[in-house]
């Protein structure tokens, strides 16, 4: 089966051609982070009108690319939510247009779970499917979740930030260091800056909130904020790359530490890392060699798949069209769609 997906739900525009929920046939991307570096983040306004001249040629070079045309295609996706309001109208009105106008099966898409089966995609090398119960860690710029995942839609939320996500926490401490927008790739290049083989003369506060799958980030954010505050207050130059080392070593510390403790307690066949956050390459080694030496299985999306991208929306959307599900053509975007889960524990 293969499936067009749509993302736009927020500053990427992306199409995709995915067959049978695995296999990357086309994938294309028009990033809007130029325009919105300018203001140092996301406005929404901006972001839909961008999404609107972008759609058509990025639906374009996903069929050039994949050298197949509308006739081809077996059913059409696009993220409904969460995400801005303006940037996801444009993609699910496109979609069920296209469904509309070609008679094609049309299947709304929670973004959250296509980061999620961002781990089941590949290129041509064939890959082995997550197994269940598999443990997700899903960090976004708005989400940090423990997710364990017992069947395909069988999500339980086991924690979640309560506070900033770990992507926020990223880009809002980037910002303080006065590092360019987006900020989690920009401090990940400051920390790297610091020599790897020296120890870390600073050791941020990391929120354990012991007994509990939930995180914290928002203390350490502030804890950087009062110490740069008060280093140029004191006229002293304040060490970009050390904070940014330190900051990301304490974020990842907290994470891989969590996730491993919850991937044991609750013997998950593997930990699948996903969302934006999970292109960090400090948290992929970290969370790698704790679970490895756990003989736990660790995987995660190449980097390309763990932003935004529209080839998780036709991955995921597979999924539900092979359990017989469609969307109906009146689904409206839910900007503050949530995981289908149980919570609790
Ligand atoms: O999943 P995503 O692309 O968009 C959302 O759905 O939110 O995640 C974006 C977030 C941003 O906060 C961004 O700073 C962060 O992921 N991010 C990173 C890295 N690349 C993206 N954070 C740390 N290190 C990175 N290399
Ligand atoms: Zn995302």
């Amino acid at each position: 089966m293969l499936v067009l997906g749509i993302e736009s739900s927020c500053d990427e525009t992306g199409a995709a051609i995915v067959r049978d929920g695995r296999v990357i046939v086309a994938n294309a991307l028009a990033s809007q982070a130029e325009v919105h570096a300018r203001y140092g983040g996301v406005v929404p306004e901006v972001a839909a009108r961008q999404q609107l001249t972008a759609i058509i040629p990025v639906l374009e070079t996903a069929l050039e690319r994949a050298q197949i045309g509308w006739d081809d295609i077996d059913a059409i996706a696009a993220t409904y939510g969460p995400g801005l309001a303006g940037p996801l109208l444009v993609g699910v009105t496109a979609a069920k247009a296209i469904a509309y106008g070609r008679d094609l099966p049309f299947m709304g898409v929670n973004h959250l779970e296509a980061h999620i089966y961002a781990n089941w995609l590949h290129a041509e090398r064939e890959r082995d499917d997550p197994r269940f119960p598999l443990l997700s860690l899903l960090v976004s710029g708005a989400h940090s979740e423990l997710i364990l995942i017992r069947d395909h839609g069988d999500y339980e939320i086991l924690g979640q930030t309560r506070d900033d996500a770990a992507g926020e926490a990223f880009d809002k401490v980037a910002r303080v260091l006065g590092l360019s927008y987006p900020g989690g790739p920009s401090l990940q290049r400051a920390a790297a800056e610091w020599p790897t083989n020296q120890p870390l003369p600073l050791k941020l506060p990391r929120a354990w909130l012991r007994g509990t799958n939930d995180f914290s980030f928002s203390g350490i954010k502030t804890a950087v904020a009062q110490m740069v505050d008060k280093q140029r207050a004191a006229g002293e130059t304040v060490n970009v790359p050390l904070i940014a080392a330190a900051f990301q070593e304490a974020v990842t510390d907290v994470l891989a530490t969590k996730t491993l403790a919850a991937a044991k307690a609750l013997g998950a066949a593997e930990v699948a890392l996903a969302g934006g956050v999970a292109a960090n390459l400090a948290l992929r080694e970290r969370l790698a060699h704790d679970l490895g030496r756990a003989g736990i299985p660790f995987r995660f999306p190449p980097i390309a798949l763990c932003t935004d991208n529209a080839a998780m929306i036709a991955g995921a959307a597979y999924f539900h069209l092979q359990r017989g599900e469609r969307a109906d053509m009146l689904l409206d975007v839910r900007p503050g769609l949530a995981l289908p889960a149980r919570t609790g524990r």
